[in-house]
């Protein structure tokens, strides 16, 4: 086992291994090092779809997400299995509502002033193309066409084969990092497998960020949301839904947001997964999440699916959860930058943390690949910086 690279990637998901993928194509040695096991459960990445969407009430969001179309392609090109099941994304529900994922009218200007092509729906007409029924009459929506299921398990085995077959990625599971020390501008990185040293280090540990950050010295401002999920029995074969989001205004601790996919075949087949987009108990820490989806959040998705979805069963054959870290900045949805000044060689540590990114997962690699390599990226990452979202370590 080699002990000496030239990165060290810190978090095994699906961003350290899109990192570890084009530090590769650049012929760079490195080390890939996630603390669990390839393609756990435990992280941001469970589950196994997510929605590829561009829809965004930002105008610089929708590019981010246009700019990834090409590096999607070159992933595809990789594998045989579709990664992008490309049915359209709904969003739809009040138009008066600001809600975390934005607006709809400021989502139609985002995607105007980017000439992404769109169609307007009134609520008659969600009804009678999407399925979906008793809808308030003032609800509004949208229909973009390229949105796309993720086929979140293979991107992250089609970059895994490609990482697992490259001479220049070795990936070490099991391997949570204990400490960081820096020597000089050389950092090296302890684990249960031995230490390991670089001079770069890019930390994508999904929400366990604070826990490798601490180790550098410092942390980021983050609240976690351990979402939950159902999956529900199609009645009516054949029905097809769009990926979809309701925009509502909460009422009490029912965060009133939903959103869910088609049926898949890689997931749960003859089901489909609706979910809620809030959570009723925000947490302070990654070490507060259980793996059982909180009852409430499950009873407000299945009235919302018995009162306004059709072709399918009331009660849901299975659920699960997923844990997302969400930046305490207003508006700050990703984190993307270099370590805080403070820290020695701030910027040769790139980071990624924060907020709802699988839809970037090919180009979130190659930005953090140039900026550990160059110390720049021709993407506008400008919107992402850390900024007041630093804290000192406790
Ligand atoms: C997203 O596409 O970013 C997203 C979709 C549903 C819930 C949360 C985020």
């Amino acid at each position: 086992m080699l002990r000496q690279y030239d990165v060290i990637v810190i978090g095994g998901g699906p961003m350290g291994l899109s990192t570890a993928f084009h530090l590769s194509k650049r012929k760079v040695r490195t080390l890939l090092l996630e603390q669990f096991t390839f393609f756990n459960q435990l992280g941001s990445s469970a589950g196994m779809s997510r929605q590829f969407r561009l829809p965004y009430p930002e105008a610089y969001m929708v590019k981010l997400v246009k700019q990834s179309i090409p590096f999607w392609d070159e992933l595809q090109s990789l594998t045989p299995t579709t990664l992008l099941d490309k049915v359209g994304t709904l969003w739809f529900g009040d138009p008066k509502v600001h809600s975390t994922e934005g607006n709809i009218a400021e989502a139609e200007k985002a995607l105007q002033e980017l000439n992404v092509p769109y169609t307007t729906l009134t609520a008659a007409e969600i009804e009678r193309e999407y399925h979906f029924r008793d809808l308030p009459s003032d609800y509004t929506g949208l229909f973009q066409p390229d949105g796309a299921s993720i086929d979140l398990r293979a991107v992250q085995q089609t970059l895994y084969n490609w990482n697992a077959a490259s001479p220049f990625v070795a990936m070490e599971d099991e391997a949570p990092v204990t400490r960081v020390t820096q020597h000089g501008r050389t950092f090296e990185v302890m684990t249960p497998k031995g230490a390991f040293t670089a001079e770069k280090l890019v930390l994508v540990p999904g929400p366990f960020a604070n826990g490798v950050f601490q180790l550098l010295g410092f942390r980021i401002a983050a609240t976690y949301w351990n979402m939950a999920s159902a999956f529900y029995r199609i009645t009516e074969p054949g029905i097809q839904y769009p990926t979809w989001f309701v925009f509502q205004n909460a009422a009490g601790d029912n965060g009133n947001e939903f959103y869910g996919f088609p049926e898949v075949s890689w997931d749960h087949p003859g089901t489909i997964r609706v979910a809620s987009d809030f959570v009723i108990q925000p947490l302070d820490s990654p070490e507060q999440r259980t793996l059982v989806p909180n009852p409430r959040e499950l009873e407000y998705t299945a009235q919302w699916v018995r009162d306004h979805m059709t072709g399918l069963a009331p009660v849901p054959l299975f659920t699960s959860t997923c844990l997302v870290a969400l930046s305490r900045i207003p508006n700050k949805e990703l984190l993307i930058d270099f370590a805080p000044a403070y820290v020695p060689n701030h910027r040769n540590i790139v980071l990624y943390a924060t907020g709802w990114a699988a839809k970037f997962v090919p180009l979130l690699g190659r930005i953090l690949s140039d900026l550990a390599l160059d110390g720049h990226t021709p993407f506008d990452i400008s919107h992402f910086a850390t900024g007041a979202t630093y804290l000192k370590p406790l």
